[in-house]
């Protein structure tokens, strides 16, 4: 029996209903999502030892619940914290960060962080990222075949983020280091030893920011770029210290690089499998918007949830949540919810998408939508333009995953043929 309805009325299930690991759910999880969705809206799951819940309603009233917190460090299987003397930066940027901090604290950092995500500094960033997008299609060139993961989701997230926080292009291999050890950190599934390796590796990195925010911290005024803004931000006479600063590049990274890699194979993916739609979107250039985000809809990428634990005992849709215990907000089933989305496995880049919750819900909302949007919408412009008679290649794209990917359904390979070579005008 794969369910189990306890004396204290909560209903348990167990990785035989939902197996974020399992490959066939990697290859297919909407089978898992509809049985989710119908029988167990909110569930105790025994393997991942965490509440499960899966409705979009659900979701979206969990993510605005402020008596849950996403800090890790209120899980009951949290590990102790460590000792004030023996941590290092990566753990006071961490901790001064998005995710760790009390709900009046990060109020207060969302205020003073918004200036560097104003439309000013965003679109002056624009014209850099446009150029390296530009980049990756000229390397692709006149190929009759490419591979979208290798060529351009692997290639475009990190340097964007860099290219947002100023790094100069000689430093790009630098930060790209400093991201992947950062997202090692993150890892779930990695051993205490390697953690502690991985994270004494991104130290050079901290040094670097921190030498950068001290050289601005020095000058009449901090600049007009992003890292200017962080520096230069004032709130009822208050002001972001160096962790505060590191946490939001922290933050960048691991919000922002990994999410933006799945971006570009989905949306590519979404489109070259429903040529309906891609035609639609070259003939209405404005739906640009609505058909990323109807695109991460629908191939909700996402394979574990978002995370928050209970700080005191709640009552959450009828169900007592005690202090300590996790919640999997599973936001990629939400996405699916046939109670929301009618037909929801049906792609169509015209469909209201009011109340979605794509980017989250609450005070913890996306930072970096219009990231989103510039790298999503760049990218479909550029390869719309260069290759009007794309497929995928033999129909499938040859599509492959990383089954072991910490967190996502991680496409790893997907082949684009262009067909420009039939195109080209042959020689008399
Ligand atoms: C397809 C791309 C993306 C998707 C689907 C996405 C989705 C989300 C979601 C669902 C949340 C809420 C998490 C929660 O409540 O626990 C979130 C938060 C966040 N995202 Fe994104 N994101 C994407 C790209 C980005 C990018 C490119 C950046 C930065 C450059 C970014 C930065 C952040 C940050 C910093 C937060 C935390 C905000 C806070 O806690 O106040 N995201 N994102």
């Amino acid at each position: 029996m794969s369910e189990r309805l306890t004396p204290a009325g909560r209903i348990e299930i167990d990785g035989r209903i939902f197996n974020p690991y399992s490959k066939d759910f990697i290859r297919n999880p909407d089978p898992s999502w509809q049985v989710l969705l119908r029988d167990y809206p909110i569930a105790w799951h025994k393997d991942l030892q965490m509440w499960l819940i899966s409705s979009h309603e659900l979701c979206d009233r969990l993510l605005k619940d402020t008596r849950f917190s996403p800090y890790f460090g209120h899980w009951e299987h949290a590990p102790p914290p460590k000792a004030e003397a023996d941590k290092n930066d990566f753990d006071r940027a961490y901790e001064r960060g998005f995710f760790a901090v009390t709900n009046r604290e990060h109020l207060r950092l969302r205020k003073l962080t918004m200036p560097a995500f104003s439309r000013p500094v965003m679109g002056r960033i624009d014209a850099k990222i446009r150029d390296l997008v530009v980049g990756c299609f000229d390397e692709i060139g006149d190929a009759d075949s490419f591979d979208a993961y290798t060529a351009l989701a692997a290639k475009i997230p990190v340097r964007a983020i860099a290219r947002m926080v100023g790094v100069p292009t000689d430093m790009e291999a630098f930060f790209h280091q400093f991201a992947v050890d950062i997202i090692k950190c993150t890892r779930i599934n990695i051993g205490p030893k390697e953690r502690e390796a991985a994270m004494r590796a991104t130290l050079p990195g901290f040094e670097y920011f921190k030498t950068v925010i001290a050289e601005r911290r020095a000058l009449p005024h901090p600049g007009d770029d992003f890292i200017g803004n962080l520096v230069g931000a004032v709130e009822n006479g208050e002001r972001l210290d160096d962790y505060e600063i590191l946490s939001v590049i922290f933050a960048l990274i691991t919000a922002g690089s990994d999410t933006a890699t799945d971006l570009h194979t989905y949306l590519l993916h979404a489109l070259l499998s429903h040529p309906d739609q891609l035609a639609l979107l070259r003939q209405q250039p404005e739906l640009m918007e609505n058909a990323i985000i109807e695109c991460l809809r629908w191939g909700s990428f996402g394979k574990m949830p978002f995370f928050r634990f209970a700080v005191a005992d709640t009552e959450f849709a009828g169900q007592l949540i005690r202090k300590g215990q996790g919640i999997g907000v599973n936001i990629s089933a939400a996405w699916h919810d046939p109670a929301k989305w009618p037909d929801p496995t049906r792609l169509d880049i015209t469909r209201r998408l009011d109340g979605n919750i794509v980017f989250g819900s609450g005070a913890h909302f996306c930072i970096g939508t219009y990231l989103v949007r510039v790298q999503g919408s760049l990218m479909l412009n550029e390869f719309m333009r260069r290759y009007p008679d794309a497929t995928l290649a033999d129909g499938t794209g040859d599509i492959d995953y990383e089954y072991t990917h910490h967190n996502a359904r991680r496409i790893n390979r997907l082949i684009v043929r262009t067909h420009l070579r039939q195109r080209q005008p042959r020689a008399a």
